[in-house]
């Protein structure tokens, strides 16, 4: 009698493990990760754009601002939080902040491969090279975006004729923390970083200003009165919600239509009572503390 034998082959066994560990299970909710409530403008047009997925939402409000720090400690800080909902089983990771999509993003990928993982600055500097008519662009950002020239290097790949004018705006994350996005002190602060950008000459300044900070469109009203109505302002949520969409169907991961509405679930590493008040700006819509989980890192 003859034993059969069946030898695995090396590559099944790693395309087994991957499966256990990254299931292709469209009934996963998609993870985004910020410092904070910021990303909520992201979750908030994938709810538009994607109505049928369940999302969870990790705010690390513990280490808020990631702006100011390093480069290093951004990305370990994006690794845990990337891993606490890698854990929680998701299909797709997004990354819903500038300063670490600048810096982490390969350290990002190469951990949690094949999981799909998605930036705000592809899809914002994309965005800003469509909407700019003279390729004068301004990019607003955190001081940690705008040092590793993450917008610039962006937009001069897709369009190299570009002059791209970039300023750090660190006082708008907190203005935008603390639930203050409009009115006389959002513009006068606004006004006083901006005139660095603007010098009121339609025919040099530029004509469209990336919100390079997933805490910036809240202050959108703000800025606009600012600039003028003369200039386009960009943020990356929409245009990241349908690179994520276009990235579901691509992997076969679309939640159908027509079901039940997907849920989204909410944590954060610290004061979620803030979190909810704060976040009820970004969302336009009601959050209660007891909507927040609190999870370490
Ligand atoms: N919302 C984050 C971003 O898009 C940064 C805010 C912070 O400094 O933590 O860059």
């Amino acid at each position: 009698m003859s034993h059969a034998r069946t030898v695995l082959d090396p590559l099944i066994i790693s395309y087994l493990l991957h499966a256990k560990m990254f299931p292709q299970n469209t009934d996963l909710p998609v993870g985004i990760f910020d410092s904070g409530v910021g990303g909520l403008t992201v979750l908030k047009a994938l709810r538009r754009c994607l109505p049928a997925e369940h999302l969870v939402y990790l705010g690390d409000t513990a280490r808020l601002p990631y702006g100011a720090k390093s480069a290093a400690s951004v990305t370990r800080y994006a690794l845990q939080a990337s891993r606490l909902l890698v854990e929680q089983r998701i299909k797709l990771l997004v990354v819903a902040c500038n300063t670490a999509s600048a810096v982490a993003m390969e350290a990002l990928r190469s951990a949690f491969a094949p999981l799909p993982v998605i930036g705000v600055v592809e899809p914002g500097a994309m965005a800003s090279c469509t909407a700019s008519l003279s390729g004068r662009i301004g990019v607003i950002a955190t001081e940690g975006t705008i040092r590793g020239r993450a917008y610039e290097k962006a937009i001069l790949t897709r369009r190299p004729a570009s002059d791209v004018r970039s300023l750090a705006c660190p006082l708008f994350v907190s203005l935008a923390e603390e639930g203050w996005i409009e009115g006389p002190l959002v513009e006068a602060i606004a006004g006083r970083y901006l005139q660095r950008l603007f010098t009121g000459l339609a025919a040099t300044d530029p004509d469209c200003l990336v919100l390079g900070c997933t805490h910036f469109p809240v202050l959108a009203g703000a800025i606009q009165n600012v600039v003028g109505k003369g200039v386009v302002l960009v943020d990356s949520a929409m245009t990241t919600a349908a690179v994520v969409e276009q990235k579901l169907r691509l992997h076969g991961l679309l939640r159908q239509r027509g079901g039940a509405p997907g849920k989204s679930v909410f944590l954060a590493t610290d004061g979620p009572e803030r979190f909810a008040r704060v976040g009820s700006i970004f969302l336009g819509q009601d959050l209660r503390a007891n909507d927040v989980a609190l999870v370490d890192l």
